[in-house]
């Protein structure tokens, strides 16, 4: 036996069957283990169960975890933690009234990324994306999406993608990577002429290379109709490659009904919804995925979560850890503000970062619970009162440390 965690104040999240994803009421219920054990072997969870019952096993590292929760690592299913330069003058522009858009036509936003992405080599933008990897570790995440968007040039793409793909290799985080070569027109380019580029040269190469699991496109007014959403993404698929769309960040765009259409994996952002969008998630296999750190960085509305949960919609949330507008890769906050902005309670929010996020970057067979035979990935908290603490003391650093894969972190 590999590792033992034993006096575990509560294990939470346990499923020993557990169901794809939880939706509406059901998500409510977070399953916790009092006074519990746990062993991993192998980098997987092998058993756990009460320490009544505890008859008193061997391995090579044993924890006591006396006054401290285990619960699975957060996943983040929404990233794009490959950038070149953060953007925190535009973010002192916003301040002073420009909003979002308005940055963006003034050459600021997608645009700025991408022009300093393009001139960074790719080792170089490596270890900057790598520092951010780690720092995500820390924070509890043990996968993550990531994407492109930022390269905006066939070559530029692919350098994302691969960085991307590295990242997964030279970390225990379980890594998905997305292509977003429709993120933004880039400057001085004909669109429809950007586009075919996007469809015809840029996701061959992605799919020949084998550098993308996922294709998504920015829907939204001022970046990419639904129309063009559909073509580009169907484009996707015939490459293999599944839809994750970012739809309705900054008004109601058309991108969920893209999104549902064409089987998309996950809507993403949804700050701008109605009733119409919700009718047509409802039933589908598409996960609504809520960014609150991008609504709380752009002071915009947040999404519905509750009337969306009513609905009897699995939601799930991620970080959107970006330059422009949620420069910030940290899960626990993001279940502080779902719970504080969207009046989620903390059950619902542990169920979005893990089990249900798990669903939306279709890792759910290794991660997003605590289940015999999926991966080692644990946080371990500090000595903290109960669950609940944690989205409670949105300041505090609550983690211990952090095991993925059976390997502890930190
Ligand atoms: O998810 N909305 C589009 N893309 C990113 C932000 C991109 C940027 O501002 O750099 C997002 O919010
Ligand atoms: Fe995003």
């Amino acid at each position: 036996m590999d590792l033992l965690i034993k006096n575990i104040k509560g294990l939470v999240q346990v499923r020993d069957s557990p169901p794809q994803k939880v939706c509406g009421s059901e998500m409510a219920e977070l399953p916790v283990i009092e006074n519990a054990w746990l062993i991993a072997s192998n980098g997987k969870i092998m058993k756990y169960g009460r320490m009544e019952n505890f008859t008193g096993l061997d391995a090579a590292e044993i924890i006591d975890a006396t006054g401290r929760y285990v619960m699975p690592c957060f996943v983040d299913s929404h990233t794009h933690l490959v950038f070149a330069a953060s953007r925190e003058n535009e973010f002192v522009d916003k301040l002073r009234g420009l909003s979002y858009e308005e940055i963006a036509r003034r050459g600021g936003g997608i645009l700025n990324s991408a022009n300093k992405l393009q001139q960074t080599p790719e080792d170089e933008l490596f270890e900057m994306s790598l520092e951010r990897a780690h720092e995500i570790m820390g924070f509890g995440t043990g996968a993550v999406e990531i994407k492109s968007g930022y390269g905006l040039t066939v070559e530029d793409e692919l350098k994302m993608l691969r960085i991307a793909r590295r990242i997964g290799e030279e970390t225990p985080l379980t890594v998905k990577t997305t292509f977003l070569g429709a993120h933004a027109i880039p400057n001085g380019r004909d669109r429809n002429d950007y586009i075919r580029e996007v469809m015809e040269v840029m996701i061959p190469r992605v799919a020949e290379e084998n550098l993308a699991d996922y294709c998504d496109v920015f829907c939204e007014k001022g970046f990419f109709t639904p129309e063009e959403t559909v073509l580009i993404v169907e484009q996707g698929k015939k490459y293999g490659l599944k839809p994750k769309i970012h739809a309705n960040q900054l008004r109601i765009s058309g991108g969920v009904q893209a999104g549902v259409q064409t089987s998309a994996l996950s809507v993403d952002h949804l700050e701008s919804i109605g009733q119409e969008e919700i009718d047509v998630l409802k039933g589908s296999a598409t996960m609504a995925t809520m960014l609150p750190g991008a609504a709380f960085f752009l002071n915009s509305d947040y999404p519905p979560a509750r009337r969306m949960m009513e609905a009897g919609l699995a939601v799930s949330i991620a970080s959107d850890y970006n330059p422009g507008s949620a420069p910030c890769g940290k899960m626990a906050f993001m279940l502080s503000l779902a719970c504080i902005k969207m009046k989620m309670t903390p059950q619902e929010a542990f169920n979005a970062a893990t089990i249900n996020a798990a669903y939306a970057m279709d890792v759910g067979d290794l991660l997003g619970s605590i289940t015999p035979g999926k991966d080692a990935s644990f946080i371990l908290t500090k000595e903290i009162p109960s669950v609940e603490y944690i989205p409670y003391a949105f300041g505090s650093d609550v983690i211990d440390r952090v095991i993925i894969k059976g390997k502890i972190i930190e």
